[in-house]
């Protein structure tokens, strides 16, 4: 009896821990956790005058030349929660995870100017995002081990696009799903445009606007055919694999 009961307790703790990514508030927890991490503490060291070291870092002065597109690699896996009645990640679940993915993704490419601004200009910029799409390719097993692999894709006047890319092991071409956002950098009603944001990263470079305007023209037809499934997420410019 109290072997059983004792091997029931650990069955649910490991039944639990496994799905650790969608126990109550651990979406809070996830979020917050990148927040933190990424805003709210430097932004205290910076206020301190401990000169925090801000934004992505590079290997490479080509790599820095490109940093805007720099891609931001999250690993993770299909927990049992996430899962529906066809055995595999339900399509919901990712919403929810790209937020925390995109949330990790833009605030490490924008940390310099989501910490400083306010430091400068006295007022909180905030990002909203004006809209989420979708592909959905291939299915993700209960507990298979997939990437989610995001970076900035390109910008008009008003408007930031980044790109989300779910890819399973093996071949370049197991792409599970992709996702473009869009984002609009605001203080209060004040639109702040994204190359200016690019600028205050110190990611601007006079080639990234041509690479920017070629992505650009993949935009409106991301949910038509489905070529954005294809993009090799490690080059700046929207080459298929
Ligand atoms: C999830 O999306 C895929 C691809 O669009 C679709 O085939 C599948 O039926 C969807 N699943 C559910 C549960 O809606
Ligand atoms: C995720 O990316 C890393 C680094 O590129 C790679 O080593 C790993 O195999 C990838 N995992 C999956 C599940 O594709
Ligand atoms: C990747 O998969 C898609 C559809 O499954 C296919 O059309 C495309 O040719 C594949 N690309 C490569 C390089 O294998």
């Amino acid at each position: 009896m109290s072997i059983l009961k004792k091997s029931f307790k650990i069955l649910v703790a490991i039944y639990l821990i496994s799905s650790y990514k969608t126990l109550p508030f651990a979406y809070f927890l996830r979020f917050y956790n990148q927040v933190i991490k990424l805003l709210v503490i430097p932004k205290i060291r910076l206020k301190l005058g401990m000169k925090p070291k801000l934004g992505p870092t590079f290997k490479t002065e080509e790599e820095k030349k490109f940093g805007v597109f720099k891609p931001l690699l999250w690993k993770t896996y299909n927990s049992p929660f996430e899962v529906d009645m066809f055995f595999h990640k339900s399509n919901s679940t990712y919403f929810e995870e790209l937020d925390i993915v995109r949330t990790y993704g833009m605030s490490t490419i924008f940390q310099k100017f989501l910490v400083e601004y306010s430091s400068h200009i006295g007022t909180f910029p905030y990002l909203a995002v004006s809209g989420v799409q979708c592909n959905f390719r291939k299915e993700i097993k209960p507990y298979e081990k997939y990437n989610v692999t995001s970076r900035v894709f390109c910008w008009d006047e008003k408007t930031l696009y980044f790109l989300s890319k779910f890819t399973l092991p093996g071949q370049k071409n197991r792409t599970a799903c992709t996702s473009l956002a869009k984002y609009v950098f605001k203080d209060g009603r004040k639109t702040i445009k994204p190359i200016d944001v690019i600028k205050a990263s110190g990611l601007f470079h006079p080639e990234i606007e041509k690479i920017s305007a070629e992505n650009y023209k993949l935009v409106s037809t991301f949910n038509d055919d489905g070529t954005t499934l294809d993009i090799n997420l490690d080059l700046p410019a929207a080459v298929a694999i």
